[in-house]
Formats: structure tokens, sequence, C-alpha cells
């Protein structure tokens, strides 16, 4: 399997909290079709590892893809559960401990190998919504849809801060966590990458549903059928 071997695919990349998997879910419900979060199996392949012996610093590839074949996706609805040993994980992926190693492990290329023949899988089904850094340059190059989606660091802390607190956040922690959103993506910026023939959605002043009504317009366009 490959990657010009694949269905219709749309692929979503932008850099931490863009809002790229919420997106990505909401336009394969719309469309009926499959959804795919390669950010997911990177922080699975991480917690799958953080479960066994050694400090992370002592972590070598080998030993991250030996545990990851213990992830398994499983089909539930448009999207897929992950599991870790048979157990769904989906909840502990976004923990902090994972958030703060996961940058380190995909960096490493015997992973992405991982993490793209997973992505490939996926879209031997069907056709899939993918969400990455790279879905639309080195894993579907191919994409009949490419999305690049971009915000303003202060509206993705904004955004990111009001899911977790569940409440308006104030001035000192959406700059706390500007500050750390902008070092995330000096951390992914070698892995982020934007396809020339990518349409870039700028959402800084968009809403969730104009974003997903853009991407399914243009989906249209692309494949009338969709
Ligand atoms: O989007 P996210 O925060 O769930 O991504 C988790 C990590 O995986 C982050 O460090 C970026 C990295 N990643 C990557 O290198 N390539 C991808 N296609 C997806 C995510």
């Amino acid at each position: 399997m490959s990657h010009a071997d694949h269905h219709f695919v749309i692929a979503i990349d932008g850099p931490a909290a863009s809002g790229k998997s919420s997106t990505a879910k909401l336009v394969a419900e719309r469309l009926g079709i499959h959804h795919a979060d390669s950010g997911a199996l990177y922080r699975a392949a991480t917690l799958a590892r953080t479960g066994r012996s050694g400090v992370p610093e002592s972590w070598n590839a080998g030993s991250i893809v030996h545990e990851a074949r213990r992830i398994a996706l499983v089909r539930s609805g448009t999207s897929f559960e992950i599991t870790l040993s048979g157990k769904p994980v989906s909840e502990e992926l976004h923990e902090p401990a994972i958030t703060a190693l996961v940058s380190m492990v995909a960096k490493m290329e015997p992973v992405r190998a991982w993490v793209n023949d997973r992505m490939w899988e996926c879209a031997a089904d069907g056709p899939i919504v993918v969400d990455g850094r790279d879905m639309g340059t080195a894993v579907f190059p191919k994409a009949q849809l490419k999305i690049f989606l971009i915000a303003k660091a202060e509206e993705r802390a904004r955004r990111r801060l009001l899911q977790r607190l569940g409440r308006m956040p104030m001035e000192a922690e959406i700059d706390a966590e500007t500050h750390a959103l902008r070092q995330r993506d000096v951390k992914d910026a070698e892995q982020t990458r934007q396809a020339d023939d990518a349409v870039v959605i700028d959402t800084t002043h968009l809403t969730q549903d104009e974003q997903v009504d853009r991407i399914v317009d243009l989906a249209r366009q692309v494949k009338s059928d969709v």
C-alpha cells in the first residue's frame, strides 16, 4: 500500500490548536466519510511507550514502534477510536505528560513511517478526511483537496483555554498559553509543511461552522458526489 493508491482524500494540515482535528471530524460527519487524526497516532505511540521502562531521554525509535504494535484503530461512526492493548485511550492522549513528549517522538523517522502506514490503511477503506502536519505533503501528496488552517497564536490560545477551562480565559492565562503554543510551533516547525497546492484558510475571525462550511463547499467543487 502506498499513497498512490487511495480513494478521495481531504488533507487538513496546520499548526497546534488551529482547529484541525475538530474541523476535520465535522467535515467528515457532514460528508458521511471517515476521519483519521495522525496527531492522535503520534500521541498514542508516545502513550504506549510511556507505560514501559526507561526515562524518555533513553527512548529509541525501535522500542516506540515495538510498543505501538499494541495500538489499534477501531472504526466508530465516521471516526476511528484508538485503543491500546484493547482499551480505549482517547482521553489519555491529550494529557500534559503526553503533549510534553510527543514532539520528540514525532521527529523519529521509524515512528513517522509507522504512522504513515496506519494512515494509508485508513485511506484504503474509502473516502476520508485526514489531519495533521504533513498530510498534504509527505503522506497524501495526491490528495484531491488540501487545506492549510492558520490562526493568530492569541486566538488559538483563547480557543484552547475556553475548551479546557469551560469559561472565558483571563488576559494573563491567554498570554501564558500563547507563549506555550509559540514554543510548540517552534518544536513542530520541521514537521509542519504547507503544500504548494493547499488552500490556506485563516480561521482567526471565522466560527467553526464557517470553517466547516468552507471546506465542505470546496470538497463539493472538487468532487460533486461527496
Ligand atoms: O496535532 P497534535 O497536537 O495532536 O499533534 C501531536 C504531535 O504530533 C505534535 O508534536 C505534532 C506531531 N505531528 C506530526 O509531526 N505530524 C503529523 N502529521 C501530526 C502530528
